[in-house]
């Protein structure tokens, strides 16, 4: 496998990132929508079952499974690439274990999404049939009605433990790859599948699920649709009713389990950026909440038009919130691999008779830390004969403060990171401390 996937420069890892979150998003929101709707569409037809909630039913699943393209591209694709990305972005021997988490989580949906669509394959039969089982009824045929109902009623079963497992791996999946990130996997499989952070991150997946399959049917039928509609005002008005009421109830809650879970939250994944994600993300669903309220009163087109946006850049946030809180806790393991990569490319280019790319160190100290440091003298920060000691056999431990600085010494102000790369955090590390020990000599 080492063979295969070359180190990346650390530019190149952040190009993954973000590939990272915008194949997520159409995971997440995909997955989210059939689930919500398959979810619905049970609750409809099997426990509510009057007349209107069936027909809505049918309605609510048939969206996400319109065309084959759509469970195709956004579902299948996305399972790819997602999967390909997390290989590439956890070097270093996880594969086994990645492999198998996701290779799991995968076949998972995928059965789900193959069960959804023969429940909603029998069910645009069932109404196709009962048409013309007034005309025709003969034994086989009336046989073959019931058989058909049958197979829907199991696979409207099957595609809903499918999925709600999907989502449930989904949801502790995530806590699993953060320790894998930092080679802590704890052996009890238990201790990921059944924690608080796990059972609000399910909940919080399943209101959200149900929220994006309420406002897509909402959007779909009554703002977009609206002119080609082949229903009665009573039956549209029904729908209405019903998808922005529970659209409501389902994003009422949403806030409290962001919170919950970013309080729960291993605090190696937090990080600034995260929590602003988390706080437009909060602040948005409030606004959705407030234009559906508004559109409850006055049914303007607009507002049902931009709740339903707002709604997927809330998916999107979601999305990002996920992959930042995986990369920073991998960022040691990222920072590793961008050394290896300058390291390779240097084998590369001295292989090939290449002069070596040239990181001259007291160039970099000249340029960018005299300003704030002497070596005898304290200026902004303090000076290095009394800061260097400390790392005189660890030269590692100074390249990472260098990169990535921290509080230390309540005397000083905090020092700004300086923009530098690994490998030049590395060179100048090592040229602080040997001319450091020049000078004491
Ligand atoms: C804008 C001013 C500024 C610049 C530029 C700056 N530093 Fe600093 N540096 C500080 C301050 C302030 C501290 C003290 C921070 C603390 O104690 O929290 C510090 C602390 C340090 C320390 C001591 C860390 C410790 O463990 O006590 C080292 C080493 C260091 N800087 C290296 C560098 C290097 C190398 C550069 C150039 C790439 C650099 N600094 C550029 C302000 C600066």
């Amino acid at each position: 496998m080492e063979r295969i996937i070359l180190p990346y420069s650390y530019e190149y890892i952040k190009v993954l990132e973000l590939v990272s979150i915008i194949a997520n998003s159409i995971y997440y929101f995909y997955f989210m929508w059939l689930f919500g709707s398959v979810f619905l569409a049970y609750y409809l037809e099997f426990i509510r079952r009057d007349d209107v909630s069936t027909f809505i039913a049918d309605k609510v699943l048939s969206l996400p499974l319109k065309k084959l393209s759509l469970p195709i591209v956004l579902g299948v694709f996305s399972i790819i690439v997602v999967f390909s990305l997390d290989l590439v972005i956890f070097q270093d021997g996880k594969f086994l274990s990645l492999i198998l988490i996701n290779g799991l989580m995968s076949f998972v949906f995928i059965l789900g999404l193959a069960f959804a669509w023969t429940y909603k394959y029998t069910y645009q039969l069932i109404n196709l049939l009962q048409k013309s089982a007034l005309e025709e009824s003969s034994k086989h045929f009336i046989q073959f009605i019931q058989n058909n109902f049958k197979v829907h009623r199991i696979s409207s079963k099957l595609a809903l433990v499918f999925l709600t497992i999907g989502l449930f791996a989904l949801a502790s999946s995530f806590n699993y790859k953060i320790d894998l990130a930092l080679f802590e996997v704890k052996s009890s499989l238990t201790s990921y599948l059944f924690n608080l952070i796990v059972i609000v991150r399910f909940l919080e997946l399943v209101t959200l699920s149900l929220a994006i399959s309420l406002l897509t049917t909402f959007f779909y039928y009554i703002i977009w649709q609206e002119k080609d509609f082949e229903l009665s005002v009573n039956f549209q008005d029904r729908i209405k009713k019903f998808t922005i009421n529970f659209g409501l109830i389902t994003l009422l809650p949403l806030p409290l389990f962001l919170f919950l879970e970013i309080f729960l939250l291993p605090s190696r994944g937090l990080s600034y950026s995260i929590f602003l994600v988390v706080g437009v993300a909060v602040l948005l669903i409030f606004l959705i909440i407030n234009k559906l309220n508004a559109y409850k009163k006055e049914e303007l087109h607009s507002l049902g038009t931009y709740s339903f946006y707002v709604l997927v850049i809330i998916v999107i946030l979601f999305a990002t919130k996920d992959t930042f809180t995986v990369a920073n806790s991998l960022k040691p393991s990222f920072i590793q691999i961008s050394r290896n990569f300058v390291k390779y490319e240097e084998d590369l280019k001295s292989k090939l008779n290449i002069s070596t790319i040239n990181i001259n160190p007291e160039e970099i100290f000249n340029a960018k830390c005299v300003a704030c440091h002497e070596f005898d003298k304290a200026l902004v920060g303090p000076p290095y004969n009394l800061v260097l000691p400390k790392y005189e056999n660890d030269s590692g431990k100074l390249a990472k403060f260098i990169l990535n600085p921290v509080k230390v010494d309540p005397a000083y102000p905090p020092m700004p990171a300086q923009g530098l790369i690994p490998a030049e955090a590395d060179a100048l590390a090592d040229y602080l401390l040997k001319t450091y020990k020049e000078r004491v000599k």
